[in-house]
């Protein structure tokens, strides 16, 4: 006989069809508990987002692209769905949303998506082809809409990552794509041409010639 426990409060069945999950911003966020939901629209790419990204990001199978700051993993995993045949990486500070990103990619399936609990300062940006930036390293510059308290912030810090990003991507070789989401001005180094844009000018599309 049942439990009249687990009758009262029925646990819902976690859908198996990886499309159910892509089928609205919304419903992707039912992956995370509500707080890492309520952090969606200001810290989290949206689908259609990502959608036009990895069209650029992925000009043939195989290719390996780091998100730089992955979050929760919404644009590594939701890349990984839209391209199955690349390879996505998502490299994060906080342990805590990679721990998020990890178990919903167990959930959807996903087996050309990995997280790493790393600031990309230790990261050899040469293991990947191409790169995805949502202005990671903004945060610092916040003094609300914060993802939460768990590190230190601040100006000097922004400077310094991105010091160090400008220079890994100046050493990548020729032909390295990257793409830029809420990005300010002068942070990709000159030898990269700015290819195509969408949404007027917040989604940049880089390639270095
Ligand atoms: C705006 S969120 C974007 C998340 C994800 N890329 C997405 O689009 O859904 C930026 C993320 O970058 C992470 N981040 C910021 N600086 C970082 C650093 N130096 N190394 C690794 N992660 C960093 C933050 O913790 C945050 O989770």
């Amino acid at each position: 006989m049942p439990d009249s426990r687990s009758m009262r409060h029925p646990v819902a069945p976690i859908p198996s069809d990886v499309h159910y999950w892509f089928s609205s911003d919304v419903q992707f966020h039912q992956l995370y508990p509500e707080h890492i939901q309520n952090l969606a629209a200001r810290h989290w790419t949206p689908l259609h987002i990502a959608n036009l990204a990895i069209q650029f990001l992925v000009p043939y199978d195989g290719v390996k692209v780091l998100d730089i700051g992955s979050g929760v993993g919404k644009f590594a995993l939701s890349a990984a769905y839209y391209k199955p045949k690349a390879l996505l990486y998502g490299a994060e500070q906080r342990g805590h949303l990679v721990a998020h990103a990890k178990k919903a990619r167990r959930t959807l399936g996903l087996e050309n998506a990995f997280f790493f609990h790393l600031n990309i300062t230790q990261l050899d940006f040469r293991q990947f082809n191409h790169f995805y930036f949502y202005n990671s390293f903004y945060e610092n510059l916040l003094d609300n809409e914060r993802i939460d308290d768990t590190i230190t912030y601040s100006p000097h810090l922004y400077s310094y990552y991105h010091g160090i990003l400008y220079k890994k991507l100046n050493e990548m070789p020729i032909g390295t794509r990257v793409v830029t989401f809420h990005c300010l001005e002068g942070k990709i180094p000159p030898g990269y041409q700015l290819i195509e844009q969408h949404m007027g000018t917040l989604l940049k599309c880089w390639m270095k010639i």
